[in-house]
This record gives C-alpha cells, sequence and structure tokens, in this order.
C-alpha cells in the first residue's frame, strides 16, 4: 500500500471506539477480555496518532450512559481506566503528550479523579499532541451544562443576552480551546454520533469502518486517514468558491 502522506492530516482526530464486546464474543471471551484488548489499540493509536503530529485526539472512552451497564463491567472499566491513566504517563511524558478529560467528573469515582488531576498536573507542560478522554461524557449534557453556566452568568450580569453567539456558546463547551474534530472515525460498523460531541461535529467528516476496536491498528487508521485526504471539505460552500479562496478560508 503506498506510504502515508503527512500532508492535509487531521488536525483534530475524534474517535467513538465501538465493539470490544462483540470482538470479544466471536471469540467466545468474556466482554472485559475485549475491553483489555481494547486498552492496547489505544495506547497503539495514541502512539501512531502523536508519531504522525496529530494535533487533537480526543476519544470516547465512557459515555454518560454507559453508567447503565451491569454494575461488573462498569467496574472493570474504572479498573482498566485507572491502571491506563497511571501506566500511561510515563509514554505521555515521552512522547511530549498532554492529557485532558471532558465529561462529568462529578460522576466519576474519587480515585480515578485523583488519577486524572495527577496526569494533566504532570503533562502540563508538554507541548505535543493534547489527548482528551471523554469520560462520563454525553453531549447533550454538556449542551444542558453550557446553557446552565451562561444562564447564571447572564443573571449576574457577567455577559449580556446580546453578547451570546455561536462563540461564546463555545467557550462554555468543555472542549473551550480545542479546535472542532475535522474527522470522527467510528469502528464496529455501527453509524451513530451516540451522544457524542453533537456540537463541535458540525462540519466534521465521518468515516465508519466494520474493524472492532480491538482489531484497528496502524493499517486501518493509514486507511481511514487516506479517506480524509480524498475528500473535500467545502463547510457550505461551493467547489468553485474553494477553488479561488484558497484551503485556509475554508473554515466557517
Ligand atoms: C465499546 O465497546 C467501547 C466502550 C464501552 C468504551 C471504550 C473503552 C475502551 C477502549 C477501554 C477503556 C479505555 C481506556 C482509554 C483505558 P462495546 O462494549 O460497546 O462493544 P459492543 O458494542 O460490541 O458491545
Amino acid at each position: 500500500m503506498d506510504k502515508l502522506s503527512k500532508e492535509n492530516l487531521p488536525r483534530h482526530l475524534a474517535v467513538i471506539m465501538d465493539g470490544n464486546g462483540r470482538w470479544a464474543k466471536q471469540r467466545m471471551l468474556r466482554r472485559i477480555v475485549g475491553h483489555q484488548k481494547g486498552v492496547e489499540t489505544v495506547r497503539l493509536i495514541v502512539e501512531e496518532c502523536s508519531r504522525l503530529g496529530i494535533a487533537y485526539l480526543t476519544l470516547f472512552a465512557f459515555s454518560a450512559e454507559n453508567w447503565l451497564r451491569p454494575k461488573t463491567e462498569v467496574k472493570a472499566l474504572m479498573a482498566l481506566l485507572k491502571k491506563y491513566i497511571r501506566s500511561e504517563i510515563a509514554r505521555m511524558m515521552q512522547n511530549n503528550i498532554r492529557f485532558n478529560v471532558i465529561g462529568d467528573r462529578g460522576e466519576l469515582p474519587a480515585d480515578i479523579n485523583r488519577e486524572i488531576d495527577e496526569a494533566i498536573a504532570r503533562t502540563s507542560g508538554n507541548s505535543g499532541m493534547l489527548l482528551t478522554l471523554a469520560l462520563s461524557y454525553g453531549a447533550r449534557q454538556e449542551i444542558v451544562h453550557a446553557a446552565r453556566q451562561i444562564a447564571i452568568d447572564a443573571a449576574s450580569g457577567k455577559i449580556t443576552a446580546d453578547s451570546i453567539d455561536e462563540e461564546l456558546f463555545s467557550d462554555y463547551l468543555y472542549t473551550d480551546r480545542i479546535p472542532e474534530p475535522d474527522f470522527l472515525i467510528r469502528t464496529s460498523g455501527e453509524m451513530r454520533i451516540s451522544n457524542f460531541l453533537l456540537w463541535q461535529l458540525a462540519y466534521t467528516e465521518l468515516y465508519f469502518t466494520d474493524v472492532n476496536w480491538p482489531d484497528f491498528d496502524r493499517n486501518e487508521l493509514a486507511k481511514a486517514f487516506r479517506d480524509y485526504q480524498a475528500r473535500e471539505r467545502r463547510f457550505g460552500k461551493t467547489s468553485d468558491q474553494l477553488r479561488v479562496s484558497g484551503a485556509d478560508a475554508r473554515r466557517p
């Protein structure tokens, strides 16, 4: 296969890592084994994205709705997360990666929050890729949370109703200061957004693959990036307009 060009890669890649359970079931293994294998894929893809110079990588690791899974699975996922964050700090330092979390952290167990705080603090001086894990994350909840904060600030006179526009609204989301994703990958053949980054995905290029997350590898990532590179992002404009104004004028 052709070598992947480093030109025109997404600045921000978002991933819905799906299919751990099915991967395990197909092999008559317990679901948790699929999640364990999924963590290995997380390591691989984080390192590869950092190597390729991706500036922002956002991974959907645990949704607000995932709390409804059987207690044993939730517990096992939390244990995996804790182990992952703790064990990855050294590798993040080696790769100059900054760690970040979005979601309702108030719902997370205290020991996980401690690991998160530690990882954020330890990696805060790094200048490479920003790795964001979405944990206890739901996009509708995020939007409602932003609206509530805006209402509080408007009531206290900190902002006026007139000043509320798209830019200000974005500043109240968990993703403030992170540019919107250019590319979203969802594995395992499901073609849904599942309450992930609903506001931020407005102009994102979407990519769906049948490959389950534990089987997603460097080659699959390169395949997805080649697909992205072949696309024309118009942001509502016509092709002719883009040719006249040049690539920098493409964003809304
Ligand atoms: C979907 O598989 C995956 C998740 C619930 C979240 C992803 C979790 C991991 C990759 C492991 C933990 C992550 C980190 C960062 C340590 P599924 O169980 O929904 O699969 P299924 O749809 O086939 O049942």
